[in-house]
């Protein structure tokens, strides 16, 4: 059985709302909480040797809730940036945003673009954060650049392939997702890398996003090791038989 470190691990951070709740506490406090837990994992992932890191922050749907909480959602990214990069970047962590960067701030798109450029030669973790993300949104924006492709007579129709989508996504260069974690009990992908994650394996775990540490961490990494990945192919023990 492979024993191998995954090269990429998704993680649905869901939960932060109803951890505060359960405490009495305003949403926002459970959003400040869940920040705690990023900078935490983000440091046991780099500890861990794992290569790839995406963490889902905030939705291309998340626009719908409550102006204050989208605003308080903007502004703690906004803080994270501010005052993690400096660190992150001494420990070699490589940043890159996947997500749409039109409808957002200004402000926050300077900020995102600081924490790529500065980073850009580092090479530890690479740490993805999907803001202002949402699949079909992306899918949407790559078929967009294929067809100017195509019209530019740049491309052929027929050199429209898998590949040829998988390059003007987001996410291109960065290899698909070995797990995808959800956190909170939620068992849905919500619009999340819905094409990268054709053969990811998923652990939805019950805990709040507060709550994860790194020994779930470590935890669902050997519950992917114990999974056995077939890509539809059969194993080698099947032909044996
Ligand atoms: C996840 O926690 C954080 C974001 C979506 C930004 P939620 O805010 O979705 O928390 P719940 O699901 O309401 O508990
Ligand atoms: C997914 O969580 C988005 C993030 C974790 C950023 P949501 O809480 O927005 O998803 P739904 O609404 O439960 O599907
Ligand atoms: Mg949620």
């Amino acid at each position: 059985m492979p024993m191998s470190i995954p090269r990429h691990i998704a993680i649905i951070m869901d939960g932060n709302g109803r951890w505060a709740k359960a405490r009495g506490l305003p949403r926002t406090a459970g959003h400040k909480a869940g920040v705690e837990t990023l900078r935490e994992t983000i440091r046991a992932a780099g500890k861990m040797g794992i290569p790839f890191m995406t963490l889902f922050a905030f939705s291309s749907e998340n626009w719908s809730r409550p102006r204050s909480e989208v605003s308080d959602l903007m502004g703690l990214l906004k803080l994270f940036i501010r005052r993690d990069l400096a660190d992150l970047h001494r420990e070699n962590v490589r940043v890159r945003i996947i997500g749409e960067r039109e409808g957002l701030g200004k402000d926050i798109r300077a900020l995102l673009t600081e924490a790529e450029t500065l980073t850009d030669a580092n090479t530890g973790l690479t740490l993805v954060i999907a803001f202002n993300y949402g699949s079909r949104n992306e899918i949407a924006r790559a078929v967009q650049r294929l067809v100017a492709d195509v019209s530019a007579g740049v491309l052929a129709a027929d050199a429209v392939t898998p590949e040829a989508i998988t390059a003007r996504l987001d996410t291109a260069g960065i290899p698909d997702p070995d797990v995808i974690i959800r956190t909170s009990g939620e068992m849905r992908l919500s619009n999340f890398l819905l094409w990268q994650a054709a053969y990811s394996e998923f652990v939805f775990l019950p805990c709040y996003w507060p709550d994860f540490r790194p020994s779930n961490l470590a935890e669902a990494i050997e519950t992917f090791q114990m999974r056995e990945r077939r890509f539809g192919g059969v194993t080698a023990q099947d032909i044996a038989l």
